[in-house]
């Protein structure tokens, strides 16, 4: 049976070990749901603090640099994180785009982060005035093709790949995108991720919807949108959320 994919991305949050044992240790034992993959991507200090291990949750980073190792201050790399554990990075978060991050840092990431080992889940998304202009399917056209610029020699060996529709306007707004508009994103972009990457009968485009997510509209992006999974920001770091989450797909 396919599994959907929940990915909590804690964010900056929260501001101690401690409390992000206990919000880790709640999430894993109130999962009753076998059918979810589920990605918990704590502040990379916390990474080694998680006891994920046999527990069944994956974790992930939120973001990594684009060199393994170096003179590079402050930088957390590709290889780091899959030496803490990692099966997953979170790559291109429009959090990080506000920031400065361009397309072209995005794809050097991504090609380290692959090279690495590690699944990179790749953000992409149009702001509020791109979608009032009519030109969301543009700006996610010109991410992806940015992103996955010559990305097919490092991308060969993986079966899938994973991308997040996440429409910067729907991020932490309590202003979800509707499940038709979500629906077409999903399909625009498996259509120009396939034409992007190539078609391969191995190879799996899982597209997935992050902003607003909580435990009232979870489901419905599943079932609705066809979405095949989630990226959870503000309910991921309320347990009892984020588990109705979980349990309700
Ligand atoms: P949100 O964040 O669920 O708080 O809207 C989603 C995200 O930023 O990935």
């Amino acid at each position: 049976m396919k599994k959907n994919i929940i990915i909590a991305n804690w964010k900056c949050n929260p501001e101690t070990q401690e409390e992000a044992k206990r919000l880790f240790e709640e999430i894993k034992n109130g999962i009753e749901n076998s059918n979810t993959e589920v990605i918990i991507c704590p502040p990379v200090i916390f990474l080694t603090a998680v006891s994920f291990k046999e527990s069944g949750i994956k974790i992930g980073g939120q973001d990594c640099f684009w060199e393994n190792k170096g003179a590079f201050t402050g930088q957390i790399s590709p290889s780091m994180l899959k030496d803490a554990g990692c099966e997953y990075v979170i790559i291109g978060h429009s959090e990080r785009r506000k920031i400065g991050e361009t397309d072209e840092e995005i794809n050097k990431k991504l090609k380290v982060a692959l090279n690495a080992g590690l699944k990179p889940i790749l953000c992409v998304g149009e702001g509020s005035e791109e979608r009032e202009k009519n030109q969301a399917h543009d700006t996610v056209k010109k991410q992806l093709e940015n992103a996955l610029s010559n990305i097919e020699s490092v991308i060969k060996n993986s079966d899938s790949f994973i991308i997040a529709y996440e429409p910067v306007w729907a991020i932490g707004s309590g202003n979800p995108c509707s499940f038709e508009e979500a629906e077409d994103m999903s399909i625009f972009i498996q259509k120009t991720a396939r034409e992007l990457l190539g078609v391969s009968p191995v190879r799996k485009i899982i597209v997935i919807y992050g902003g607003s997510v909580d435990e009232s509209n979870a489901k419905d992006y599943i079932t609705k949108s066809k979405m095949e999974g989630l990226l959870v920001g503000g309910a991921s770091i309320n347990s009892e959320k984020f588990i109705k989450i979980i349990n309700s797909i």
